[in-house]
């Protein structure tokens, strides 16, 4: 059974800093995509594996599993992907300023945790803050891609970046998708569950609004 973790507890509030991007990547001029909640890091390791041209993070607030990814790494020889442990939120704020202007390129989040009762709705990882970090680090025209089985969270993500003024919804044009940070549609365990068990992925792309 998988245990949820309260991300507003004091225990996150502090976050190691990630290291500069010239001390994980081997070739950090490569477009950078983020992975919010990555879990246990098999979507990413696939998308390293295949994609040599584009870097990859993958924040994850629980340690377990961030352990466990790094010790899959171990086993392949992949230069392009880094995983990193904290609430996304602190990571993300402490990245701004510390990466190049305008470095990453897309953003997803796949399938993030629910928390159904409207008093835990504060504990969703898309809140207007956060986008508006994540705003700060992108460039004009990166994107951010959305995905859950849970059509009134993906309603209240939805409304939040929309909200936000900082991001338009948007259709990739099929060179986009070429160059985009998956385009071989891997999907998450999570997306392989919900196909499995023949439940609707409600999806979604934006694309950051030129200032
Ligand atoms: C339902 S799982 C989905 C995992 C994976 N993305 C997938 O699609 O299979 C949501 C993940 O987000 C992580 N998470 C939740 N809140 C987070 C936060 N504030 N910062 C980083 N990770 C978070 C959880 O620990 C969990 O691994």
């Amino acid at each position: 059974m998988r245990q949820h973790v309260n991300p507003l507890s004091k225990v996150f509030n502090n976050v190691e800093p990630l290291p500069p991007l010239k001390d994980i990547f081997n070739d950090y001029n490569k477009p950078l995509h983020l992975d919010i909640g990555c879990g246990s890091g098999s979507f990413l390791i696939n998308l390293a594996n295949h994609n040599k041209n584009w870097n990859y993070i993958g924040l994850e607030i629980r340690e377990k599993l961030v352990n466990k990814s790094k010790s899959k790494l171990k086993d392949e020889s992949i230069d392009n992907l880094f995983f990193a442990f904290g609430n996304a939120e602190y990571l993300i704020e402490d990245c701004i300023g510390k990466f190049p202007a305008n470095k990453v390129s897309s953003v997803s989040f796949n399938f993030p945790d629910p928390w159904f009762k409207k008093k835990h709705h504060k504990r969703r990882i898309i809140r207007p803050q956060l986008i508006h970090k994540i705003s700060q680090l992108m460039a004009n025209g990166g994107y951010i891609s959305i995905k859950s089985d849970v059509e009134e969270l993906f309603e209240y993500m939805d409304m939040t970046i929309i909200g936000s003024n900082l991001f338009s919804t948007h259709i990739y044009q099929d060179s986009e998708i070429f160059n985009s940070y998956n385009p071989m549609h891997f999907k998450t365990n999570r997306e392989n569950y919900v196909i499995r068990n023949k439940l609707t992925v409600f999806e979604r792309l934006y694309k950051k609004n030129l200032k």
